[in-house]
């Protein structure tokens, strides 16, 4: 079959095998190129690992000096009836590839991060492949939904401000035209819901877990992913629903350091920079930022990709030899670039002049819908997108 891009709203309903090979290969490729991660973790389960930071990280720590092995949970589908499966999908079986090339341990085990069981089956994989115990435990799962314990029900995050309506524009990527949105302020039930999903419960549990099956290395390190953001986002992300979310976030921390301080390890919430993944396109008003956050990044030279912030935070903050640099309250920051004063001013100033007909001009849309369609395997310069692909086998070969 031929795959083509196929876009609803801002969401990817279709992904290139092939593409996503290349996605990964480009990471890869930036990993062995750049300055080494020395003294990294060997044994790294990541939660969340097939695409945006988590993919990253498992990146950055397979094949860069740290030559880890890693185990990763994700929760994404192959080809069906429905379609050609997921990115992520594709992107796992590309990094297995390349990581067993190498002669690296790959573990991709797929299935709902929440439940009991996939923490069961992780336990048994650590057991099997780890020699029992993991040296880091990355937490990056985004989701909208969260099956609730022994029901068929969900809880479901809500993307909106609290306590006011915030307008803001969202951009299609189905149809490049800008829309703009008003949200009204989530009730307090969808405050607590997002909480349940995108706080930092599951990251406890999945902590506890290995910390109760005695599969915690000496010195073992736990890390999730927060963002905080400029004023400017304030009111749609920090103060509204997710905001909430990442301070439960940031507070479970805590109690983690505290737990993994006998282990002479740490937990630490990491502020992350605004980036194009399949998460952060869902955030209404967020885009226009992002566009102008992009173009003035780019032109200063300080804009970083998911490899680029992953390789940085283990290379020089998590692995490096001093202590982890963290702020006033035990956040470790990756977004000192992002919220640079003079960045910000320029950003401000870009955002205020943009609207539904200028901002494929002003802002960085080109590199926002190129990074979009490369996440799910689109836009490579060298993959022949014309060529006929036969999924089965192209699934075999590589699994
Ligand atoms: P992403 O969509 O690229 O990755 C999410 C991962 O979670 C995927 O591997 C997916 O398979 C997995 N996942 C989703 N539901 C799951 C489930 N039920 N069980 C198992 N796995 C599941 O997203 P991302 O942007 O890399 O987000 C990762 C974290 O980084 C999130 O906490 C996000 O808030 C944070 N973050 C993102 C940004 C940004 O701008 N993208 C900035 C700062 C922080
Ligand atoms: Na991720």
């Amino acid at each position: 079959m031929i795959i083509e891009p196929v876009i609803k709203g801002v969401v990817a309903k279709s992904a290139h095998p092939v593409g996503c090979e290349q996605a990964v290969l480009q990471q890869i490729q930036y990993v062995k190129q750049s300055e080494p991660i020395t003294n990294g973790p060997k044994r790294v389960l990541i939660i969340g690992g097939s695409s945006g930071f988590g993919l990253a990280t498992r990146i950055a720590l397979t094949f860069g000096r740290s030559k880890a092995d890693t185990i990763s949970v994700s929760y994404e589908h192959g080809p069906s009836s429905k379609g050609v499966g997921s990115a992520g999908f594709y992107n796992n079986i590309a990094f297995k590839k390349f990581a067993e090339e190498e002669g690296r341990i790959a573990v991709n085990i797929q299935g709902d991060a929440f439940s009991d069981s996939i923490k069961e089956q992780v336990i048994e994989a650590v057991e099997t492949y780890f020699e029992g115990e993991v040296d880091l435990i990355v937490y990056s799962v985004a989701s909208g939904v969260r099956p609730k314990p022994n029901s068929d029900e969900m809880w479901r995050s809500a993307i909106k401000p609290i306590g006011q309506s915030v307008s803001g524009a969202s951009i299609l990527l189905e149809t490049d035209t800008w829309q703009q949105t008003t949200l009204p302020p989530a009730t307090d039930q969808e405050v607590d819901e997002t909480i349940k999903v995108m706080g930092g419960e599951d990251w406890e549990a999945w902590v506890d877990a290995l910390i109760n099956s005695e599969s915690i290395g000496e010195g073992c390190k736990t890390l999730a992913f927060s963002y905080i953001g400029p004023e400017l986002t304030h009111p749609i992300y920090l103060d509204g629903t997710l905001g909430r979310a990442k301070i439960d976030l940031h507070q479970t921390s805590h109690s983690l350091n505290l737990k993994l301080a006998n282990f002479n390890g740490g937990a630490y919430a990491t502020v992350c920079k605004a980036l194009v993944t399949k998460a952060s396109v869902f955030i209404p008003g967020l885009t226009p930022y992002i566009l102008a956050l992009y173009k003035v990044m780019k032109e200063r030279g300080t804009h970083e990709g998911c490899i680029e912030q992953m390789q940085r935070l283990f290379r020089d903050k998590v692995y490096s030899t001093g202590k982890i640099p963290v702020d006033c309250e035990r956040l470790l920051r990756m977004d000192d670039r992002e919220l640079d004063v003079e960045t910000q001013r320029e950003v401000n100033q870009l955002v205020s002049q943009l609207n539904a007909d200028n901002f494929k001009q002003l802002g960085d849309y080109q590199g926002f819908k190129q990074e979009f369609l490369r996440l799910n395997g689109f836009s490579f310069d060298d993959v022949d997108y014309g060529k006929e692909i036969d999924l089965e086998s192209w699934i075999n070969s590589d699994a």
